[in-house]
């Protein structure tokens, strides 16, 4: 497969001047480790065009043994785009851009938000217009066992589709809802009214790489516009066995001081289970995106 290059350079506003970076692949399905980079310290705009090119590339970026306050990784996330304010109620005191994904209770409510266990494969926001670009998450305290994130290359899911079933998704649509109540975690199993959703193309273009994404997932996405219901979630299934296959993925196992971004155009995640008896907290911000097309 190739990438198209004009297109990766198309936003970086400077030609890289730096040597280049030290990297190294997570997997052989995506994921590339950034080396010899610390982002206490403000980098130069060479570097972060470099990085730009490697987010495109490797569709993850992961750094470790960072030690970020959080205006570092504020000022991280703001090379990639404008950082999104958050909703969370109960930020008071912190960044507007950043939010807590822990399962840590201070009288008996989690401090931050998605606590417990497992997460089936989705991609951020896809229940609104414009989903967030990308998401990073920051590890400050993980448990010994699990919690791990998954991550899934969303071109390859789409490219290695058979062409008959490209043919059957060509053009079309989809639900995508959240169920906060009921299904934060784990697919709900029927649609409550007043759920956000939003419709998005099953297929996306990417608008740095102009590669094509698979855009369905099986947390959120509901059903396929104008198809009756049996076919939809036959497809639909089909679509969810496919993109979830091992050889799409790169499996993150946390260690303190990782700080992780995908783009949330491109790849899927998911959380494995890990015990409530541990603590997991991470400090996460996204990136504003566009409306998918
Ligand atoms: C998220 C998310 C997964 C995790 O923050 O959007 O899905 O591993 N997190 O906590
Ligand atoms: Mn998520």
């Amino acid at each position: 497969m190739t990438i198209p290059r004009q297109a990766i350079f198309a936003d970086c506003s400077s030609k890289s001047a730096a040597p280049p970076l030290a990297t190294r692949p997570l997997s052989a399905a995506l994921g590339l480790e950034i080396l010899d980079v610390d982002l206490s310290d403000p980098l130069p705009p060479a570097v972060i065009a470099q990085l730009r090119e490697a987010w495109y590339e490797g569709l993850i970026l992961l750094l470790r043994d960072q030690n970020l306050a959080e205006e570092d990784q504020v000022r991280f996330a703001e090379c990639f785009g404008p950082p999104a304010k958050t909703i969370n109620v109960n930020n008071t005191g912190r960044h507007p851009a950043v939010m807590l994904i822990s399962n840590i209770r201070k009288d008996g409510k989690p401090i931050g938000a998605l606590p417990d266990g497992e997460m089936q494969f989705h991609t951020d926001q896809c229940y609104i217009e414009k989903p967030a670009a990308a998401s990073m998450l920051y590890a400050i305290e993980v448990p010994s066992v699990g919690g791990n994130t998954l991550f899934a290359n969303a071109y390859l899911a789409y490219e290695t589709l058979p062409a008959e079933i490209k043919r059957r998704i060509e053009g079309r649509k989809a639900v995508n809802a959240y169920d906060y109540e009921n299904a934060s975690t784990l697919r709900g199993t029927r649609l409550r009214e007043g759920v956000p959703q939003y419709s998005h193309p099953l297929v996306r273009t990417h608008p740095a790489t102009g590669r094509k994404a698979l855009y369905v997932n099986r947390l959120m996405t509901i059903a396929i516009e104008d198809l009756p219901q049996a076919q939809s979630d036959e497809l639909l299934n089909l679509l969810f066995d496919h993109q979830e296959q091992r050889r799409f993925i790169y499996e993150h196992f946390w260690r303190v001081g990782d700080i992780l971004m995908w783009d949330n155009r491109c790849t899927l995640h998911a959380r494995t289970d890990f015990s409530s008896a541990e603590r997991r907290l991470m400090r996460r911000i996204t990136i504003l995106g566009e409306k998918p097309e």
